[in-house]
């Protein structure tokens, strides 16, 4: 008996906890923590240093940062973790703008499947030799191994209906790529659901409508008792 009332006090602790862990694990490596990964900066001769000063970008710690004029915020356009002593590389998703990643002289054992989901602009990513490029060497252009390393140049479009690599989305949606290996599926117009497999508006006046109902309900219920109370003082 005692446990359980230990347990239902726990609750909102667990919750909260709960939360946020994942709020935490969401935004685990933010753009300057990847950039702070390891310590030095992006040196000049190497392959992102030249990229760097290629596309008149800024070095910030182990980043190459620019901004596309305007109002945009500077984003990362290159990523360097050479010799940074990395085993695994779980997600770097921070650098979800970089067009180019390099991770050579690290002595990686794995990289996780879904480490570059979304990085719909990397070009190129330089890689210890042993190590496969993101997603698997056939999903990319070309792969060259030299020096120690692998070279992966090109993401492979995987919405190619023609290529070899064509998966279908479903019947009434478009793919989209989606970062090396992946690709997204989104309802075309008019669909909706599962497999986009229903068609029609979505019913959005439906589901708004039955929440003001309900609302407008509890709102008399409150009314009704609340007079009640008031009467009765
Ligand atoms: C890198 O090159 C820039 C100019 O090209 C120079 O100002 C800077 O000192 C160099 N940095 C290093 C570490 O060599
Ligand atoms: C790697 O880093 C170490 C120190 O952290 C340095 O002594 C070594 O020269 C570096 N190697 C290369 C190839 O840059
Ligand atoms: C690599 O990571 C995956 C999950 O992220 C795990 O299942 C696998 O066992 C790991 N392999 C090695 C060699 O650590
Ligand atoms: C689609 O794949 C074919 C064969 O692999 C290739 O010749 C063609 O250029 C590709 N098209 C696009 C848009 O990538």
């Amino acid at each position: 008996m005692k446990m359980k009332a230990g347990c239902s006090q726990f609750k909102p602790v667990v919750l909260v906890f709960i939360f946020n862990s994942c709020f935490y694990a969401s935004y685990q490596l933010n753009e300057l923590q990847v950039c702070e990964l390891c310590s030095g900066a992006v040196l000049n001769g190497t392959a992102v240093g030249r990229f760097c000063s290629a596309s008149a970008g800024r070095i910030d710690g182990r980043c190459c940062l620019k901004h596309d004029n305007r109002r945009d915020p500077e984003h990362i356009i290159g990523l360097d973790l050479s010799n940074c002593s990395l085993t695994h590389v779980e997600e770097l998703h921070g650098a979800s703008t970089a067009l180019i990643i390099d991770l050579s002289l690290n002595l990686i054992v794995n990289i996780s499947d879904t480490a570059f989901q979304g990085f719909l602009e990397l070009n190129q990513v330089i890689l210890p030799r042993d190590i496969v490029c993101p997603g698997g060497n056939i999903y990319w252009e070309k792969v060259e191994v030299t020096e120690g390393n692998r070279i992966c140049e090109g993401q492979k479009n995987m919405c190619n209906q023609t290529g070899q690599l064509s998966i279908n989305c479903p019947e009434n949606s478009l793919c989209a790529p989606y970062g090396p290996s992946f690709f997204e599926c989104s309802c075309a117009d008019n669909f909706h659901g599962y497999k986009c497999l229903r068609e029609g508006e979505f019913p959005g006046l439906l589901v708004f409508g039955s929440l003001w109902a309900s609302t407008a309900v509890i709102s008399f219920l409150l009314w009704l008792t609340q007079r009640r109370k008031a009467k009765s003082l």
